[in-house]
């Protein structure tokens, strides 16, 4: 089988391998890193239902001993209540400081199983299985982990990177379709942010989906690797996701995050031109048209302006907004405020 294999360099280096049907080998690709140890398969009730029983096969023919904790699946599930039960339900096992937690699911499972990792004992190992397309080229890669507690989203974490991440495209089959889409906005992200010729193969449908995460992995692997702990050049991957956030927590997160961010990005791309950037709004509004996201903003400049008020990312009177300089080339502009809310007026 043909495999790709990233590798990150990091305050802990390793190994991004991608390919279809690569969950086969998961066993054997820790073995070197992990040693003889146990596992902690963290999984949600939808990945569960499909994969469970196979993962917990590979690993026992791989010679592990692997108990499994499943979550509900969904965003209420990254929580403080969720984080104290796993790590409950690993101590009850009796896991020690050389045994190691596999997460195995989404975003949510990645963020989660990476804050339990990094919490339980002061610190095991993990290990990664993505097993949709947003963890895949997102948050598999580059070790922020998470939990939301009522104050927000994603306000208690840390940066903990895995030993592996073994990422199989073949568990993607059975996604829905929106959820598929959601991680296409990311994609799209990225060929907008660093990576034109990326941008350009996105317009055939579907794409080639092995070497489009392949080179979205790199891409981040790229940033990651210049500004780990996010006080710099990282800030690029939020291309989109401040007006994306601010429309998702006005939805109530009823617009999906793929949504909030597809229009986000369209937003940043308006107000691009009006600080004498270039203008790609257009035809990046036509390639979000065909992936099937509704670009238009159900909520004023007003209130988008109010809800960018409380992002975590402000600074002071001023908040960063990556702008693109053109298609694979974009830069990070700190804003003023007021001056946000007049552009935001002009473009919605
Ligand atoms: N750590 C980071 O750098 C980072 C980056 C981006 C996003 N995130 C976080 O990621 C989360 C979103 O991730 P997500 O979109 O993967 O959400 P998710 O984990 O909730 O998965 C979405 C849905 O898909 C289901 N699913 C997962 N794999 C499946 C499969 N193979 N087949 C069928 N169904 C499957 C899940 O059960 C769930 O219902 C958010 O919490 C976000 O904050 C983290």
């Amino acid at each position: 089988m043909k495999y790709s294999t990233i590798h990150v360099e990091a305050s802990r280096s390793y190994d991004i391998v991608i390919g279809r049907g690569i969950l086969a080998e998961l066993g054997g690709l820790m073995r070197p890193l992990l040693g003889d140890c146990r596992l902690a398969v963290l999984t949600d009730s939808n990945v569960d239902a499909l994969y469970g029983t196979i993962i917990m096969e590979h690993l026992q023919h791989a010679g592990y001993k692997a108990c499994k904790y499943v979550i509900p699946a969904g965003e209420a599930s990254k929580c403080a209540e969720s984080l104290l039960s796993f790590l409950n339900f690993m101590a009850g096992e009796q896991l020690t400081r050389s045994d190691a937690v596999v997460a195995f699911g989404g975003g949510v499972v990645g963020d989660l199983g990476g804050l339990s990792a990094s919490l339980y004992l002061r610190g095991v190992k993990y290990v990664q299985v993505p097993t949709t397309l947003l963890a895949a080229v997102d948050s598999s890669v580059g070790g922020k982990t998470a939990i939301d507690i009522p104050a927000g989203k994603n306000l208690v974490g840390s940066f903990y990177q895995p030993s592996l991440v073994c990422c199989d495209t073949a568990l993607m089959d059975t996604l829905p379709k929106e959820i598929y889409r959601d991680g296409c906005a990311e994609v799209i992200k990225y060929g907008v942010i660093l990576d034109s010729e990326l941008y350009k193969k996105l317009h055939t449908l579907p794409f080639d989906r092995e070497a489009v995460v392949a080179r979205c992995v790199e891409i981040k692997r790229d940033v990651v690797q210049q500004d780990e702990f996010d006080n710099g050049i990282r800030g690029l991957l939020n291309f989109g996701h401040t007006f994306g956030h601010a429309i998702e927590k006005l939805s109530n997160f009823g617009i999906s995050h793929g949504e909030a961010v597809a229009k986000g990005m369209v937003i940043a791309a308006r107000i691009a031109p009006l600080c004498g950037l270039c203008d790609i709004a257009d035809e990046l509004s036509a390639l979000l048209a065909e992936y099937g996201f509704d670009i238009t903003s159900p909520y004023s400049a007003e209130e988008i302006y109010n809800a960018l008020l409380t992002d975590k990312k402000r600074r002071g009177g001023t908040i960063s907004v990556v702008l693109p300089h053109s298609v694979g080339d974009c830069t990070l502009v700190p804003l003023p405020v007021e001056e946000l809310k007049d552009l935001l007026q002009k473009v919605i």
